[in-house]
Parts: C-alpha cells; sequence; structure tokens
C-alpha cells in the first residue's frame, strides 16, 4: 500500500498532486539504496521493495501543503524519514527476533544478525547524505531525533528503574522511539515549503502526539491482527518480552485489590515459556480478549482526538481535513 488513497481526501486536486509526489519519492527512495557491492545493494532493496505503507513520506508531503509542497527540498526531506524509517526496521527486527517484515522474511532471517545491523547502518548513511544536501538545520533535527529513537529503544531494552511508573516509562519510550520521527516527518514538510514557525511548530505537536497514539495501536495490531495483513507475526513482541501496552495494563490491574481470576488466568498465560507456538498463541488470544486491549484502543483513539485538536491554529481547508483523517488513519487500521 503505497498510495495516498490510505487516507479519505475530500480534495481531489491535493489527492492528485500527493499522489504525483509520493510516486517521485518511490523513485528517489529506489535510487537512494543503490550500491555498487552485489549484497549491499539486495539487503538494501529488501525492505523498500516488501513495501510498506509510506506513511511518514505521506505526512511530509502532507505538511507541505501547507506552503509551497511543490519545493525540490520536500521531496528530499520525505526520502530522509522513509530512508531513517528503513534504517531502524533493520536493527528493531534484529532486536526483536521478528521473523516478518513487510510479510517478507526479515533480513536478519536472510542474511542473519550482522549484515542486517549493517545494512540498517549503510540506510542511514544515505539518509545523512540526503539530509546534508537540506542544510544544518535539517542535519540537528536528523541527528536529535535518531538520538531520541536509539534512547527510546534503549529504554524500552532495560526497562522502568524501580521508582519510576512502568505506564508513564512506556509512554515515554514510545514517544522517543516512535512519535520524534513521525513529528519530524510532520516537521520537515512544513519548515521545507516555507511555512511560518507557528505552523513548523502546530504541526510538529501533532506528529508527536499521533505517533504515541500509532504505536499505541500498533501494541493493539500486534495482538488482534492476522500475520498475513500485517506482514509481521502476531505476537512476536509478546515472545520476547518485549513490554506493550496490554501486557502492563494487565500487569498492573492483576497486582492491584481488584484483579479478577480472568486477569490471573490471563497473566499466567503470559508469564509462560512463550518459545513454542501453541503457547504464543495461547497468550496472544487471552489478552486479545482481555478488556486491556479495549482500553489500549481507546487511550490511542483519544490521542489521536488530542492531535486534531492541536491543529486548531491552522486554517481550515483541505489540508487540515487530510492531516485529521490521517490522524484517525493511523489508529484505526488493521496493519
Ligand atoms: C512499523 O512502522 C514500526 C513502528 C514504529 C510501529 P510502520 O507500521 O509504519 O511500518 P511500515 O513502514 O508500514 O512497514
Ligand atoms: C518499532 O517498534 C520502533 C522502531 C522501529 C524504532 P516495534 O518493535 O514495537 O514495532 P514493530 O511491531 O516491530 O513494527
Ligand atoms: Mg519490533
Ligand atoms: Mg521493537
Amino acid at each position: 500500500m503505497t498510495s495516498t488513497t490510505a487516507i479519505p481526501l475530500a480534495d481531489p486536486a491535493l489527492a492528485e498532486r500527493l499522489t504525483d509526489r509520493l510516486a517521485l519519492v518511490e523513485e528517489r527512495l529506489r535510487d537512494a539504496v543503490a550500491h555498487a557491492d552485489a549484497l549491499a545493494d539486495t539487503a538494501s532493496r529488501h525492505l523498500v521493495n516488501a513495501g510498506g505503507k509510506r506513511l511518514r513520506p505521506m505526512l511530509t508531503l502532507l505538511t507541505a501543503e501547507l506552503g509551497d509542497g511543490a519545493r525540490r527540498e520536500v521531496l528530499d526531506a520525505a526520502v530522509v524519514v522513509e530512508l531513517t524509517h528503513l534504517a531502524t526496521l533493520y536493527h528493531d527486527d534484529v532486536m526483536d527476533s521478528a521473523p516478518l517484515r513487510r510479510g517478507a522474511p526479515s533480513a536478519h532471517e536472510v542474511w542473519g544478525n550482522s549484515v542486517a545491523i549493517l545494512t540498517g547502518d549503510l540506510l542511514f548513511a544515505r539518509a545523512s547524505s540526503t539530509v546534508a544536501g537540506l542544510g544544518p538545520e535539517a542535519v540537528r533535527i536528523q541527528s536529535a531525533t535518531f538520538e531520541r529513537l536509539c534512547l527510546g529503544q534503549l529504554h524500552e531494552t532495560v526497562g522502568p528503574r524501580p521508582d519510576e511508573d512502568p505506564v508513564e516509562h512506556y509512554l515515554q519510550v514510545l514517544a522517543d522511539k516512535t512519535a520524534s520521527l513521525i513529528a519530524t516527518s510532520a516537521r520537515l514538510g512544513a519548515m521545507f515549503a516555507g511555512c511560518p514557525p507557528h505552523v513548523v511548530a502546530t504541526v510538529t505537536a501533532f506528529g508527536e502526539r499521533i505517533g504515541v497514539a500509532f504505536q499505541l495501536a500498533d501494541d493493539v495490531i500486534d495482538l488482534t491482527s492476522d500475520g498475513s495483513v500485517t506482514g509481521k507475526t502476531p505476537g512476536t513482541d509478546l515472545r520476547e518480552g518485549v513490554p506493550t501496552m496490554p501486557a502492563l495494563l494487565l500487569r498492573a490491574r492483576a497486582a492491584g485489590p481488584d484483579a479478577t481470576d480472568e486477569d490471573h488466568a490471563a497473566l499466567a498465560l503470559l508469564d509462560a515459556d512463550l518459545s513454542g507456538d501453541e503457547a504464543l498463541a495461547a497468550a496472544v488470544a487471552a489478552l486479545a480478549e482481555h478488556p486491556v486491549v479495549e482500553l489500549t484502543r481507546q487511550r490511542a483513539v483519544a490521542l489521536a482526538h488530542a492531535a486534531a485538536a492541536e491543529l486548531a491554529p491552522l486554517p481550515d481547508g483541505p489540508v487540515k481535513d487530510a492531516l485529521v483523517a490521517f490522524a484517525d488513519l493511523l489508529v484505526d487500521r488493521a496493519s
């Protein structure tokens, strides 16, 4: 799915501009991952070719519509955010031992961990080279974003300190590992389309909120969506012991005074040895049916609505409507 038809756009002229520019981004992405070295070339193309939703470049192109969206720098920015995202996917799948990504075997399954990690680094090098053409401010934004991404993944890996609330810690992890790049996608689009600073700040705040909402929705999808739809293996996070919002909410309930037998039973399945497929399927099913999943979904929807409210200072019109539709799409998706 690489088409803007994913966002319900009421304005046909806007839809056409976005579709055309997204096609250009696609061409540029393929050029950006090309290597003379055969292995570097094949491994770098692997995930670009496998597809993906291209949500981040779409957001860059969309916020750029608040200014002059036809500028060359806007396309460069859209390429940079997808390349950065791609780099993180190679690394994330190693850390999460994820077998599938975008419906294809993940890079470490094909070439091993070292090649997967180095391919992520190669993609990041190409993102850096493109962002260099956008000037020092863009380079600083890109490096601050990548720093937050790494810190988010690091804090997810080590978990909360004893004095930290696990849910608050987790929300900060989501903001850093996911919302940072989504906020930057929105920011660079408006910035390079020549929008005034208050517009750039508004869409950045919007991106930060939809980014957290998006990752909460991802936690729900990991439990409730079919692998053939997501292109990922359900329950990957549970198997690796990576905390997700439904699992954290379940733990909090099971430890509280109102814990039910259902809470304890679901937690026992979650804490079992999940290396076998049957045990994992039982844990996924128990959690998927538990009310904590609906609570997580509601949190995601509330955040998406809060994000839409952030857009109040922008003029009403098709671009603002499209940004609201984009926020809704991020939390109301199956893949
Ligand atoms: C997956 O992002 C990684 C997360 C931050 C949840 P996407 O769901 O945007 O993945 P693709 O790009 O469509 O494959
Ligand atoms: C991915 O987070 C975040 C980054 C790639 C930085 P997850 O590990 O939760 O995402 P999926 O489910 O593998 O896409
Ligand atoms: Mg993962
Ligand atoms: Mg992960």
